[in-house]
């Protein structure tokens, strides 16, 4: 046995595979005119969530929990985490050189580039810390991003314009999951990529090619105590997907409270996640620019389906033209045989 111990350890880099950066790098190569623009904003956002993850696995230690007493945009209480991951992200990026305008949950208006750096040709949008709730139990959290190119023309700063796009004009999306492993993954719309941080080395290495996925899955997800709130279709949905019917099995309700999670999960196994209308927030609670949109722009080229069901055909996620930084949208997303059976029930 002692002989066994002897022979472990780590075989050196050649064992690891490709990294996240070498990646991104390959599918630019493929872009005719490519700058390495694309590539640059992604190592600066993959430095941020090497800052983060290591901020959020020793968050107990570093007096990071708990609430800073102030509130969001959005009304909702901010943990010392959000801010701080807020930071990191503008921080890492806005002296790049690779965008000219940035968009977050935590920020009322557009994040300006200082002066002093110079302006890119790429748009930045991102929730720092999805999942926030979650940060005090210990719990997966997450980040979510979305990059477009520019409209505003020349090479100066960017604008709210710039920010108001629809999510088919997506260039780049992707999330970052805080969990038992940490893992980035992302489209530049040549299919799905996951990475799993080696913390040892501290790098992103390839572990989910080309991720797809199933057509179907068995669970659903969704906060279930909205119930009440909900209009007749959804209520109905929630009531025929969890009962057996025939050959049908009932689907297992699967729910963390954190996107990233619920919808890592969807991803990798299949499923319906869905935040519907309800009562009191009339267009659900979920942010269109830098929650629904990356996410649809994942499904989707992971074979899944992302609408919010405002039409027969669904209502796609990416055809919706934001007006405002903040939009909400309904959202019901995962294994496109489950998002049509939601359809039956909730489409006008
Ligand atoms: P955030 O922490 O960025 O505000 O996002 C939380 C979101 C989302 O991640 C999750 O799916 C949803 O809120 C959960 O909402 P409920 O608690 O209403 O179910
Ligand atoms: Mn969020
Ligand atoms: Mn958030």
């Amino acid at each position: 046995m002692a002989e066994q111990h002897l022979s472990v350890g780590p075989e050196g880099p050649s064992f690891h595979g490709k990294t996240l950066e070498q990646h991104v790098l390959a599918a630019q190569r493929k872009i005719p005119h490519a700058t390495g623009d694309l590539t640059g904003l992604f190592s600066q956002i993959s430095l941020a969530a090497k800052i983060i993850s290591s901020q959020v696995s020793k968050a107990g230690l570093a007096n990071v929990l708990g609430y800073t007493g102030e509130t969001n945009v959005q009304g909702e209480e901010v943990k010392k985490l959000d801010i701080f991951a807020n930071e990191v992200l503008v921080r890492c990026v806005q002296q790049g050189g690779t965008v000219c305008v940035m968009g977050s949950e935590e920020v009322a208006e557009p994040i300006a580039i200082p002066m002093k750096y110079p302006k890119g040709k790429y748009v930045l949008q991102f929730d720092p810390l999805d999942g926030s709730g979650n940060i005090d139990i210990n719990a997966s959290i997450g980040t979510i991003f979305s990059i477009h190119r520019r409209i505003t023309p020349g090479e100066g700063a960017g604008s709210l314009k710039d920010c108001l796009q629809p999510g088919r004009e997506i260039v780049a999306a992707g999330y970052v999951i805080y969990g038992s492993s940490n893992m980035f993954v992302y489209s530049t719309g040549q299919g799905v990529h996951g990475f799993t941080l080696d913390p040892a080395i501290g790098e992103f290495f390839l572990s989910h090619e080309n991720m797809k996925i199933p057509a179907r899955g068995d669970t659903y997800s969704v906060n279930e105590g909205n119930y009440h709130k909900w209009a007749p279709g959804v209520r109905e949905w929630v009531d025929w997907v969890k009962r057996s019917e025939g050959e049908r099995k009932a689907y297992r309700l699967r729910y963390i409270g954190a996107m990233v999670a619920d919808l890592h999960r969807t991803l990798l196994r299949g499923g319906v996640f869905a935040y519907p209308a309800d009562a009191k927030n009339e267009s659900g609670k979920l942010r269109l620019l830098y929650e629904a949109s990356p996410f649809a722009f994942l499904f989707e080229q992971a074979g899944g389906v992302a609408v919010d069901g405002s039409t027969q055909e669904g209502g796609r996620i990416l055809d919706i033209e934001p007006t405002k930084l903040h939009q909400r949208t309904p959202l019901f997303i995962g294994s496109p045989d489950d998002v049509a059976d939601v359809l039956r029930f909730v489409a006008p």
